[in-house]
């Protein structure tokens, strides 16, 4: 048996002893349904420059203003392009069927494409929000964009009346109240966790296999192309795609 085969069958064994397996997934997990990822070559960060932490600070200083650029800008025009395109790739749909086959109780993403959603995958937290949904910044209430008034801007919460953001967290910005207490009670419960295709640079989510690992002594098992900021503190790492490697996963969990 080669390495690769020997670390698919260590990952379905863990994954059927498992009482609550969880999934953390980033931008790699999208980059097979076209979106670009934000590090390395032809990542969006490597070519923009990340932005600095003040994009919160900015919306809140003056919602109208950032409203009225936000409506005429062209900012990172790939991106909105991909999203707007994306449809889930193999990985996602794989990892719905572990969801269906109750191997996977939970997914943390740090993407805002929606994509685990769309390919039906149900219990999800989306850490840094949702590029398809507004948030208020008073009750957490999240709306389509379809649902809400631009005539005036900032856009307002038809609940509370509270002022409107993209539901996307933005630099500088805390991740919600609600969807951090929720994701700390999801890994918390988590015995084994699958890092699919983040780079594990950016906080708080680097630090939630830790806390699994460190709360449960969860086994954390890695599916990236590369090493990333997580791999030293993984039980398998598995250097492939997740686009590929899961479905196999999948098969040989059907088998
Ligand atoms: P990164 O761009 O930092 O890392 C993407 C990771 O995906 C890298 O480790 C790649 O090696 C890996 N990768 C690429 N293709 C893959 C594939 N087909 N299968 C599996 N892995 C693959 O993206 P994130 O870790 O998601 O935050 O970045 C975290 C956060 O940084 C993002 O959510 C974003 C950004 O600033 C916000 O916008 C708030």
């Amino acid at each position: 048996m080669n390495d690769l085969d020997l670390n698919l069958q260590n990952t379905v064994t863990a994954l059927k002893k498992s009482h609550y397996g969880t999934a953390m997934t980033g931008a790699g997990m999208s980059a097979e349904s076209g979106i670009p990822t934000f590090r390395g070559p032809e990542g969006l960060w490597t070519k923009y420059g990340e932005p600095d932490d003040l994009g919160y600070e900015k919306f809140i200083m003056d919602p109208q203003k950032w409203w009225e650029a936000r409506l005429n800008e062209d900012y990172m025009p790939e991106m909105k392009k991909a999203l707007a395109e994306a449809k889930p790739n193999p990985g996602h749909k794989a990892l719905t069927r572990l969801e269906k086959m109750g191997l996977i109780k939970h997914v943390i993403t740090q993407n805002v494409d929606g994509l685990h959603g769309e390919s039906g995958t149900t219990q999800i937290s989306e850490m840094h929000g949702n590029n398809h949904l507004l948030r208020c910044i008073e009750c957490e209430a999240r709306f389509s964009y379809d649902d809400i008034s631009f005539s005036i801007l900032p856009p307002l919460c038809t609940s509370c009346g509270g002022y409107l953001k993209i539901d996307t967290v933005m630099f500088g910005e805390p991740i919600p109240k609600s969807t951090l207490e929720n994701i700390k009670k999801e890994v918390g419960k988590t015995d084994l966790m699958l890092i699919l295709g983040t780079s594990g640079l950016v906080q708080p989510a680097a630090s939630l296999p830790i806390m699994a690992k460190s709360t449960n002594n969860a086994i954390l098992i890695e599916i990236n192309p590369e090493r990333s900021a997580l791999s030293d503190f993984c039980d398998i790492v598995i250097n492939e795609q997740t686009g590929t490697i899961l479905p196999r996963i999948v098969d040989l969990l059907a088998k």
